[in-house]
């Protein structure tokens, strides 16, 4: 049994992946913000919010095997008419949030064997699409930051992205909120399909465990053949 921390587990990846390593055994903390749990099962859930100047994981035991950062937006406007806050904003969320809540657990991962921490950057790092400025800067940030904190925690503990495309959560909502958009949303993808959040926790969980042990440093596009293929 191991043990893990999944910052957002209240929707979307985070809890389909909550909800999976609970019931492959594992002891899972997991934080929502706005919407607490009403049937949280054995996961042991608590109230976070990573814009908070001071992150504490009190209620977390003292090692833990692996870290997952949930917390993210899909802000699609046009370039200029987002304001340079608008940008400052994201990062907030999407990065700064993780340094932060990466430096309250590291005591904790130090003191596991072979760690391993998760995060969550989009398909629209390594493809431009139009309207996409204001995530693909802070999730390029995310995905820099995988790579050099990998070889910074080298060899204990381990680092890696996960890049996917659109993927039906509560965020991703309003781009798949009638019949037409999910269609249309569909046939963009070399598979034909758009993402569910099983896709995206089975690489996290592989990730997470001992299957990942010889992986650090890589950004994984999880993504219907979305960033690579062209059909
Ligand atoms: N879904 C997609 O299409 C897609 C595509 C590419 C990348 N991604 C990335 O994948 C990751 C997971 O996305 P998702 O679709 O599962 O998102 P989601 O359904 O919106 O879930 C996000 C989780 O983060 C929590 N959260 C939000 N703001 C927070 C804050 N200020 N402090 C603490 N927790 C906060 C939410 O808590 P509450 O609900 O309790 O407020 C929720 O548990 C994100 O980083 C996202 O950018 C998603």
């Amino acid at each position: 049994m191991s043990t893990y921390l999944i910052i957002g587990a209240s929707t979307g990846i985070g809890k389909k992946l909550a909800d999976q390593l609970v019931d492959s055994g594992h002891r899972v903390y997991a934080t929502y913000f706005k919407n607490k749990p009403t049937d949280p099962g054995s996961i042991e859930y608590h109230y976070l919010n990573v814009l908070d100047e001071n992150i504490q994981f009190d209620f977390v035991s003292e090692s833990l095997d692996g870290l997952v950062y949930c917390p993210g937006s899909i802000n699609l406007r046009p370039f200029a008419r987002i304001k340079p806050a608008d940008f400052v904003d994201d990062f907030n969320l999407q990065v700064t949030g993780a340094i932060k809540s990466i430096q309250a657990a590291l005591p904790r991962l130090k003191k596991a064997e072979n760690s391993s921490i998760v995060l969550f950057s989009t398909v629209a790092v390594q493809t431009g699409f139009p309207f996409h400025t204001q995530v693909s800067a802070s999730k390029g940030a995310v995905e820099g930051l995988t790579r050099a904190l990998a070889a910074e925690f080298a060899p204990n503990i381990r680092v890696n992205c996960i890049a996917p495309s659109l993927t039906d959560t509560p965020l991703a909502a309003p781009l798949l909120n009638t019949d037409q958009k999910r269609e249309a949303n569909a046939l963009r993808h070399p598979l034909k399909k758009t993402g569910t959040t099983q896709n995206i926790a089975d690489m996290a969980d592989f990730l997470l465990s001992g299957k990942g042990s010889w992986i650090s440093g890589q950004i994984f596009h999880v993504d219907g053949g979305m960033s690579s293929l062209r059909v």
